[in-house]
């Protein structure tokens, strides 16, 4: 009876920051041609048949935050949706959040929020491969689904959903730029899946930690956020970029190496240099799956398990301190 009470209080706010999720194309069977972020989250959720069946009394409250292309996602966005964030998981009666999200980005501003949420409430990111106007959109069952996970007794920490499957902050990545399962957790496989709006967790496990600077990525302006950029190390890799990063002032540099973390000749000199000039140089690998093993680096290694653009923020909190 008292487990009935406490579901019939909770409270499920759907943050929305753009995407193709809210896009829209002159024409149903346009996939491509379209404009992302256009649909306000009202609109999504409005669209959604048996959303009602999902919550089962539990209550929905949206909040647009942005409205944006998520390639075009910035630290400011990130400050303001993770102080929302903040602020309606301090609410005794919010159960969670789901963020609607463009799929480009997503695993970026999912392990930004992973690092810096002190919650062990859910956060749910889902997304869409295809617009609002297509024939068959997918958004509003990853939204279903997202809604489903959020209200699951043991989902906890940042979380993705998309395609009925559900992925940590820290594995999830996007591996295909057009189909409609387009993000991987890579070996670690998905932490669990959505079936018919009932969710099944692969294993319950334990749940990240947030950042140890977590409050200063909230607390100082996003112009003070320490500037890092990823190198990547190819086939004719040139210090040149290197350089010309620490003479623009950046603090730290990320290098995705080739393989098992070996970096370019070219690169490895200038990366020394930014070194000894005070610049954070952090190593991580190109591959998509896998880590670097047993590698004796001349640079130090970014946490395991990262691709390059969560060691980006992981190292740009790190510099917080
Ligand atoms: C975006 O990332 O906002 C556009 C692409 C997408 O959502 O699939």
């Amino acid at each position: 009876m008292q487990v009935l009470d406490t579901k019939k209080m909770k409270k499920v706010v759907v943050l929305g920051t753009g995407g193709t999720i809210a896009g829209t194309a002159a024409s149903a069977n346009d996939h491509t041609g379209y404009t992302a972020g256009q649909l306000g989250v009202q609109q999504l959720l409005d669209a959604i048949p048996g959303l009602n069946d999902v919550l089962q009394g539990d209550s929905l409250q949206c909040v647009q935050v942005a409205q944006l292309d998520s390639k075009d996602m910035d630290h400011a966005t990130w400050q303001a949706l993770a102080q929302r964030c903040a602020h309606w998981l301090a609410q005794p009666d919010v159960g969670g959040i789901v963020i609607t999200h463009g799929t480009d980005t997503l695993e970026e501003t999912a392990w930004f929020l992973q690092q810096v949420q002190r919650t062990t409430k859910p956060v749910v990111l889902t997304c869409a491969m295809r617009p609002a106007s297509a024939l068959t959109p997918d958004g509003p069952q990853n939204l279903l689904d997202a809604v489903a996970v959020v209200l699951d007794p043991m989902a906890r920490g940042v979380l993705a959903v998309c395609a009925g499957r559900i992925h940590n902050a820290r594995e999830v990545q996007k591996i295909h730029p057009y189909r409609l399962d387009a993000f991987s957790s890579g070996e670690s496989g998905p932490r669990g899946w959505v079936e018919q709006g009932r969710v099944r967790w692969a294993d319950p496990g334990s749940w990240p930690m947030a950042h140890v600077h977590a409050s200063q990525a909230m607390a100082l302006s996003v112009a003070d956020w320490p500037w890092v950029a990823v190198v990547q190390s190819h086939a004719g890799s040139d210090a040149r970029q290197v350089q010309a990063l620490v003479a623009a002032g950046v603090k730290g540099l990320v290098v995705a190496g080739t393989g098992n973390g070996t970096v370019h000749q070219s690169l490895l000199t200038a990366l020394a240099q930014a070194q000894a000039e005070g610049v954070a140089v952090r190593l991580t690998t190109r591959c998509a799956e896998g880590q670097i093993v047993g590698q004796a680096a001349a640079l130090q290694m970014a946490p395991t398990g990262l691709n390059a653009y969560k060691a980006r923020v992981s190292l740009m909190l790190d510099l917080m301190g």
